[in-house]
């Protein structure tokens, strides 16, 4: 058990990558926080988890409200009085509002940003506290490789993940001395409901699948390993770091 006795918040936790991390973190022997927007998924995965044994609290969060976050890590410390790990993986696509910049609906523009990049802000303004009082802890940022590479008719959500690779790396070098680890994981395309429309249409979905070297979408399981690395004292020498998990295409 790779992270025994320690306590991960991960938001977005109710399914996809979050609920997969999440999962993976209490299998190996850390008390979960799932800080989740969706009481129905994020109360059954965290069952999911309790039902095999593991240690897991739901929360009511949506991550872009600044008094639901303050609530979130108030309940977290008076349950388990400390925060190890931070895992700010919640965030939001409207794939069918997403246009060009000057077509871009202003709602759209500003719930992606409240919820994928300031979501990440106010989650490690409220969590650093506490890490910074036991001097050690570990925060990662769920990117995307939309915050590096151009993608068509993705003007909200791209800026979003750009902005999660600046704040990262802002928080990474102002952090370090203090060890707390900052660093990013950047998926490919991963097969959860955020690309569930997408990915229904099966020539999408083989498109998808062909275009990464692996030849295959990724699952919410393929991330839990690198999550668990970066969660751990494995990393202790990695900060501000970028790991990709994505089959390849990045490399490309
Ligand atoms: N799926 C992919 O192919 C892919 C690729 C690159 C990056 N990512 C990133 O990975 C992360 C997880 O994506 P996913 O595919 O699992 O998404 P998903 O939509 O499948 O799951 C996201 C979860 O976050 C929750 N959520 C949404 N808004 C919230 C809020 N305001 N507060 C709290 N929780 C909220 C949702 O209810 C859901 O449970 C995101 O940061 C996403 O940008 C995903």
């Amino acid at each position: 058990m790779r992270l025994k006795d320690k306590v991960a918040i991960v938001t977005g936790a109710g399914a996809g990558i979050g609920r997969g991390i999440a999962e993976r973190f209490a299998a190996e022997g850390a008390a979960v926080v799932l800080a989740e927007v969706d009481p129905s998924t994020g109360e059954s995965a965290a069952r999911a988890i309790q039902g095999g044994g593991g240690k897991a609290l739901f929360i009511a969060t949506d991550v872009s409200s600044e008094t639901q976050v303050q609530a979130m890590v108030e309940k977290t410390l008076s349950r388990y009085g400390k925060i190890d790990v931070l895992c700010n993986n919640a965030a939001v696509l409207f794939f069918r509002e997403e246009t060009r910049a000057h077509e871009l609906k202003n709602e759209i523009w500003e719930r992606t940003l409240a919820v994928n990049l300031r979501g990440y802000w106010l989650t490690s303004k409220y969590v650093i506290p506490s890490m910074l009082r036991q001097k050690s802890g570990s925060i990662i940022f769920v990117a995307s490789p939309t915050g590096i590479f151009g993608f068509t008719n993705l003007t909200a959500y791209s800026t979003s993940k750009g902005g999660v690779l600046g704040l990262m790396r802002a928080m990474a070098v102002d952090y370090a001395p203090e060890h707390i680890r900052v660093n990013a994981i950047i998926p490919g395309t991963i097969d959860t409901p955020m690309n569930a429309v997408e990915l229904s249409d099966p020539a999408m979905r083989s498109r998808y699948a062909e275009i990464a070297p692996a030849r295959r979408l990724g699952t919410p399981q393929d991330l839990g390993g690198v999550a668990v690395f970066l969660a751990s004292e494995d990393s202790d020498y990695c900060v501000g770091g970028i790991f990709t998990v994505d089959g390849g295409l990045t490399a490309v």
